[in-house]
């Protein structure tokens, strides 16, 4: 029998005009941050309603940059949802502050917002939500709480640029919004990363934060009032992240699709938690399609599960272990049991395959591969 092809969980699609056009700018000799990287930060703006846009080297600089920003250092708490990637409680550690983590919605995995609510006390200084792909929650009370309480909001998009609320892009609105452009996200520049703000003061603070700390004086030299980093993304990467926003809407047109493949192909036995549902008009992007394994009527792990499919091509991911069960997270005296729907994602989750240049047939091998193989593995 033929190997099948190996599907990849993730994957950037890049067609050969966008190959020619960064090789165009390659040929130029203009490399480093110039032009390329302000047309990609004007086109993001206008995607996000004309707010400020700066574009970094990755989502994990912008989220340290957003902290930054804000003021948040030492004695100072950021709740966070624990069911995130590192980056998160990363950065919150890294500015020297305190991350409290709370728990989120099993099937969404929204942030629990009110346990966030319980959990602010006075040295709360921002919350940083991450947006789940299929559901962004309650913005609305998300701010509301935000503004009573007087602490800053970092939405945390790398995974959902495309999504709306009430008919806006993320981004459009809200406080600080950071964007990922990693490969694996709904658009790349191999690397990348953004933050959209209102303040244009504090954007120039976030041109000196990405770049040394350096300001630049009328008579032509420099000074450094604080050491900034270095964090300014390339023109041959923004070359390709403005082709990649331009072709945004039909990528999200086709995760779409594939997910929907997904609801009608998935076989219901033995039963798994599903992403929720989309609603035509929703205005969902889908960067990821997770499911949750009933392991208590699974005779095997979910390792074996992964290898079972690894073993038919399919290659998955595990979207995200615990951020409050980390060494890291342990450190500020988290316990097993302490959140438990972040827990039970973090044991069971599988990310299945999900990228704009799948096949629906494809789509139909893995849920045709899952059912056989759960069936094979129930207790
Ligand atoms: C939810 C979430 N936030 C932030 C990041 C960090 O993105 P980057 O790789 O651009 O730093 C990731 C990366 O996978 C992520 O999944």
């Amino acid at each position: 029998m033929p190997t099948p092809t190996p599907l990849k969980f993730a994957s950037p699609l890049i067609d050969e005009p966008t190959v020619a056009a960064v090789a165009d700018v390659l040929r130029s000799g203009q490399i480093t941050s110039g032009p390329w990287l302000e047309r990609f930060e004007r086109d993001l703006s206008a995607f996000c309603g004309g707010r400020h846009v700066r574009v970094v080297t990755s989502a994990t600089a912008a989220i340290e940059i957003a902290l930054q920003v804000a003021g948040i250092g030492p004695g100072d708490e950021v709740i966070t949802c624990a069911q995130s990637f590192f980056t998160v409680s990363n950065m919150i550690v890294k500015v020297g502050a305190t991350p409290v983590f709370v728990d989120c919605d099993l099937v969404t995995r929204n942030i629990d917002l009110g346990e966030v609510e319980r959990k602010i006390g006075p040295r709360t200084r921002a919350i940083i939500p991450t947006h789940w792909p299929g559901s962004l929650g309650d913005l609305d009370r998300l701010y509301a709480l935000a503004r009573q309480r007087g602490v800053r909001v970092i939405e945390d998009a790398a995974l959902v640029i495309g999504s709306r609320y009430r008919g806006q892009n993320v981004g459009a609105i809200g406080d600080i919004v950071t964007f990922s452009f990693h490969p694996n996200k709904n658009i790349t520049s191999i690397e990348g990363g953004a933050l959209v703000l209102d303040s244009a003061a504090e954007t120039k603070r976030v041109d000196a934060l990405r770049f040394h700390g350096i300001e630049r004086l009328p008579d032509g030299t420099r000074d450094v009032a604080f050491p900034g980093g270095k964090f300014n993304l390339p023109d041959v990467n923004a070359r390709l992240g403005v082709e990649q926003l331009a072709r945004l809407p039909e990528f999200l047109a086709r995760r779409r699709a594939l997910v929907g493949r997904y609801f009608e192909q998935w076989d219901a036995t033995p039963a798994c938690v599903l992403p929720p549902r989309p609603v035509d008009g929703d205005g969902q992007s889908w960067n990821m399609f997770s499911i949750l394994l009933p392991l208590d009527s699974l005779a095997r792990t979910r390792k074996e599960f992964r290898d079972a499919l690894m073993a038919q091509g399919i290659a998955t991911g595990v979207s995200y272990e615990a951020l409050h069960l980390s060494t890291l997270g342990r450190r500020f005296g988290y316990h097993r049991g302490d959140l438990p729907n972040t827990e039970r994602i973090a044991d069971s989750t599988v990310t299945l395959p999900l990228h704009a240049a799948l096949t629906g047939a494809d789509v139909d091998r893995v849920c045709a591969a899952c059912a056989e193989i759960l069936a094979a593995q129930q207790r």
